[in-house]
C-alpha cells in the first residue's frame, strides 16, 4: 500500500484497480444534505439502514467503517487473537496479510492457480488444519478479478471455520448481480465499501456484514479507533447509497468495453500468460520471461504508465493491470505496454 500511494502520477494508470472518481456534486446534493452542525452521531442510524438496503440485511447486520481498509481491520481484530491460525489464499492483496500480521496471527495459506486463479473449496479443505481459526478471501479476487460464484462460497461455508471474505470488487460482476457471501452462510464476515466499483474512494463510505452479536462486538472495538465517523462523510454515504445506479450508470458498459480490449490484447501476446477477464476491473497476467519490476519501471520511466508487480501480491513473475479508467485511456496504456513489452524482449 505504500508503494502504490507513493508512485509519482502516471497518465496511463494500469496500476489503478478502480473507475474513475464520480464527482457526487454531478448529482443534486446542496450543504444542507451534510447537516454540519458539529455535531456527531453515534452509529449513525441512516447510514447503517441505508447500507442493510443495499446489501439486503438487517440493520444489526451493519456496521460502518472507514473504507474497506477499516472494515477489514477492525473485522479481523474482533475474529483473531495472537497466535490464532489463518488460512490465506495465495496471491493476495497484501495489506490483509499485513493486518494479520500485526495482530500476531499464525499465517498458512491456500493457493489459488494460474492462469484463472478460480477459488477451489478443495484447495482451501486440504490447506485446513484443526487449528485453523479463520479462512480469509477476497471476491472478486485481488489481482485477478477471479469470481467465485454461490456453490463455491456454499462449499467453503461448510468447511467449518469462519470466513472473512473481502467484497469490495464484488459489484464489478455486474451481470452476475452477485449478493454478499454474508447472505448465504452466517459463517461469512464481508467487507465492502463504495470505493473501487463506484470511484467513490474519497468519502471512505465503507461497512462490516455479521451475525448480530459480532456486530456488536465489532461497534465496541470501533469505540477504540475513533467512536464516530466523520459526520459530512456519514451523510455522503447515504446520499451516495440513494444515488447508486446514477453513480454506476454507464460503468458496466465500459467495464466490458475495457476487458474486451484487454483480452484483445492479451490474446495478441505471446510473452504473457492470462485467463481472459470475465468479470472485474483487474486482471493478473505471468510475464513469460523478464522481471515484472522492471517493466513497471520501464513503463513508468518511458511510456507514462503504471502496473503493479506482482511481488506486492506474492507472486513475482505476475503484474496486475486494471482496466477501469476511461475506455481511451485504458486503450493507450494497453498500446504502451505492447511497446514496452517489446522493448524488453
Ligand atoms: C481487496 C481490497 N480490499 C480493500 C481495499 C481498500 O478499499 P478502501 O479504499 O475502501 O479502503 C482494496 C484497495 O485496493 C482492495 O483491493
Amino acid at each position: 500500500m505504500h508503494w502504490a500511494k507513493n508512485q509519482p502520477p502516471v497518465t496511463y494508470a494500469l496500476s489503478s484497480s478502480e473507475v474513475p472518481h464520480f464527482a457526487l456534486d454531478r448529482l443534486p446534493l446542496g450543504l444542507a444534505d451534510l447537516e454540519l452542525t458539529g455535531a456527531s452521531f453515534y452509529r449513525y442510524p441512516p447510514l447503517r439502514d441505508a447500507i442493510a438496503e443495499k446489501e439486503g440485511v438487517a440493520p444489526d447486520n451493519v456496521v460502518a467503517a472507514d473504507g474497506t481498509s477499516m472494515a477489514n481491520m477492525l473485522a479481523l481484530a474482533a475474529l483473531v487473537a495472537p497466535g490464532d491460525e489463518v488460512l490465506v489464499e495465495q496471491p493476495t492483496y497484501e495489506p490483509l496479510l499485513a493486518v494479520l500480521g500485526f495482530l500476531g496471527a499464525k499465517l498458512t495459506r491456500f493457493p489459488r492457480c494460474r492462469p484463472d486463479f478460480a477459488l477451489d473449496p478443495e484447495a482451501v479443505a486440504g490447506a485446513l488444519t484443526p487449528k485453523t481459526k479463520l479462512i480469509v478471501l477476497t471476491n472478486l479476487h485481488n489481482p485477478s478479478g477471479a469470481y467465485a460464484d454461490e456453490a463455491v462460497l456454499r462449499r467453503i461455508a461448510a468447511l467449518g471455520p469462519r470466513v472473512l471474505i473481502d467484497e469490495v470488487y464484488r459489484d464489478a460482476a455486474f451481470a452476475e448481480r452477485p449478493r454478499s457471501a454474508f447472505l448465504l452462510s452466517d459463517r461469512f464476515v464481508a467487507t465492502n465499501s463504495l470505493t473501487k466499483v463506484y470511484g467513490l474512494s474519497g468519502i471512505r463510505c465503507g461497512w462490516i456484514l455479521a451475525e448480530p452479536a459480532l456486530a456488536e462486538r465489532i461497534w465496541r472495538l470501533n469505540e477504540l479507533f475513533g467512536v464516530a465517523q466523520v459526520h459530512a462523510g456519514e451523510r455522503l454515504g447515504c446520499f451516495a447509497l440513494a444515488h447508486l445506479g446514477a453513480v454506476a450508470a454507464g460503468t458496466p458498459e465500459r467495464l466490458a468495453r475495457n476487458r474486451a480490449l484487454a483480452n484483445a490484447f492479451l490474446a495478441g501476446r505471446d510473452d504473457v500468460e492470462c485467463a481472459p477477464m470475465v468479470h472485474g476491473i483487474t486482471a493478473f497476467p505471468r510475464l513469460l520471461s523478464g522481471d515484472p519490476a522492471a517493466l513497471d519501471d520501464l513503463l513508468r520511466t518511458r511510456f507514462d504508465t503504471g502496473i503493479v508487480p506482482g511481488r506486492w501480491f506474492g507472486l513475482a513473475d505476475h503484474f496486475r493491470i486494471g482496466v477501469g479508467g476511461p475506455t481511451g485511456l485504458v486503450e493507450e496504456g494497453l498500446s504502451r505496454l505492447g511497446r514496452a513489452l517489446d522493448a524488453m524482449r
